[in-house]
């Protein structure tokens, strides 16, 4: 029996331990967390939902906090998981939706890239202890692979793939494209790269920079895209193909993280989108489930023109620079956003220094949603 481990067990967790519970298959598949009664609810939940449907996986959980990487270090190597997902985070990035719609507006304007410490100190602890568990698992991370990965990188504990983010717009993209060419959606290829900032943004505006995304539209053997145009392409994403945002707009992630799991836990391989493949910034087209994970990007681009397509996405989203030994260096106007609304700043970040930066976002952010006003610490 294949066997996977859901670590994090919040709301993106439990979507991907329900879909992975009702697939026809019998996979072992252990959510972990930190808080019995919720998890064992959860738990029960979804094996008993799945097996009213007549689904076989078993379904069970397990306890650790991820602060003590000695005891996730047990957890993993008892379980000896074949994947694992990874899915905690310290503030997922819906959290500010939560706020006054003003408040809200304003604080957005600072991008996704100032949050990374949110982020990054999970999945850091997390790889720590699958490295001290001896496992050779691969590991698929939910939480802002564009960037984590690459940081985590210069440390030799990249996640193998992320999932979502880059992923997130492809079906949108073949419903597009299978219109205009009269096409079956589903015989479209689509092979995208693009960076969170960009993915973020294609189903909410047409203002998005050609340099900071490669499309090709693969449809009878053959790159479509120039017959199509680009903005032609785009244009449907903020009208007819609009989707549900928000907490419910997750069942999307969920189904992009299926989308890299099931061919890993089938050892099939699939050709899919995902962010931070290999340690790389962005996301790519990728080839998962038999062997290593490969890129599989346009025919005709190379590797660094993706990556250059993709650290472009990154400045926009507020991190200029990542340095060889894992320092971040956050953009000026992004950080100008968080200075005014959270009194939070921080234009340089080593590796080391995230889990403090990431404690002070925390009570910064507290102090702003109660007073709306920047948050002294
Ligand atoms: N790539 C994409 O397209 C995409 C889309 C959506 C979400 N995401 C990312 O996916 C991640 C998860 O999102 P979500 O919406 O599921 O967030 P969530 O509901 O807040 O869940 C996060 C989970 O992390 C757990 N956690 C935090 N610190 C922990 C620790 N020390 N030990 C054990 N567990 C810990 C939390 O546990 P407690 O419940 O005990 O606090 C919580 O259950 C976030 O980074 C989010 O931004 C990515």
């Amino acid at each position: 029996m294949r066997k996977i481990m859901i670590i994090g067990a919040g709301d993106l967790g439990r979507r991907v331990c329900g879909e992975l519970a009702h697939r026809d298959r019998r996979w072992e598949v252990r959510l972990v967390g930190r808080t019995e009664d919720a998890l064992q609810r959860d738990v029960n939940l979804i094996r008993f939902s799945a097996l009213q449907q007549g689904c076989r996986s078993r379904v069970d959980y397990a306890l650790t906090d991820l602060d003590d990487v000695a005891r996730t270090a047990e957890v993993i190597a008892e379980f000896a998981p074949d994947v694992v997902f990874l899915a905690a985070s310290l503030q997922s990035w819906w959290v500010i939706t939560t706020l006054p719609a003003e408040r809200f507006q304003r604080l957005y304007a600072a991008n996704f890239g100032p949050w990374l410490p949110m982020h990054l100190v999970p999945v850091h602890k997390a790889m720590r202890a699958v490295r001290a568990a001896g496992s050779q698992a691969v590991v698929v991370n939910a939480a802002y692979p564009d960037v984590v990965h690459p940081v985590l990188a210069t440390a030799g504990l990249a996640p193998h793939v992320g999932i979502g983010n880059v992923a997130n717009n492809v079906p949108a993209l073949r419903h597009s494209a299978g219109t205009i060419l009269g096409t079956d959606p589903a015989d479209v290829d689509v092979r995208l790269v693009t960076h969170h900032y960009v993915s973020h943004r294609l189903s909410r505006t047409t203002d998005i920079s050609p340099t900071q995304l490669r499309i090709a539209i693969l449809a009878e053997g053959r790159d479509a895209l120039p017959d199509i145009g680009l903005s032609r392409l785009l244009k449907p994403l903020t009208t007819e193909y609009r989707r549900t945002g928000g907490m419910a707009g997750q069942a999307m992630t969920a189904a992009s993280a299926m989308s890299v799991l099931v061919p890993l836990l089938e050892q099939r391989e699939a050709v899919v989108h995902a962010p931070g493949p290999l340690g790389l910034p962005g996301g790519y087209p990728v080839a998962v489930g038999s062997g290593p994970v490969r890129l599989a990007l346009p025919s005709g681009m190379t590797e660094q023109e993706a990556v250059d397509v993709n650290r472009s996405g990154q400045v926009e989203d507020g991190v200029r620079a990542i340095g060889d030994d894992g320092t971040v260096l956050f953009e000026e106007s992004t950080m100008d956003v968080m200075r005014r609304e959270l009194g939070y700043d921080c234009t340089t970040m080593p590796l080391s220094e995230a889990e403090d930066r990431a404690r002070e976002l925390g009570t910064r952010f507290a102090r702003y949603r109660e007073n709306g006003s920047v948050g002294r610490v």
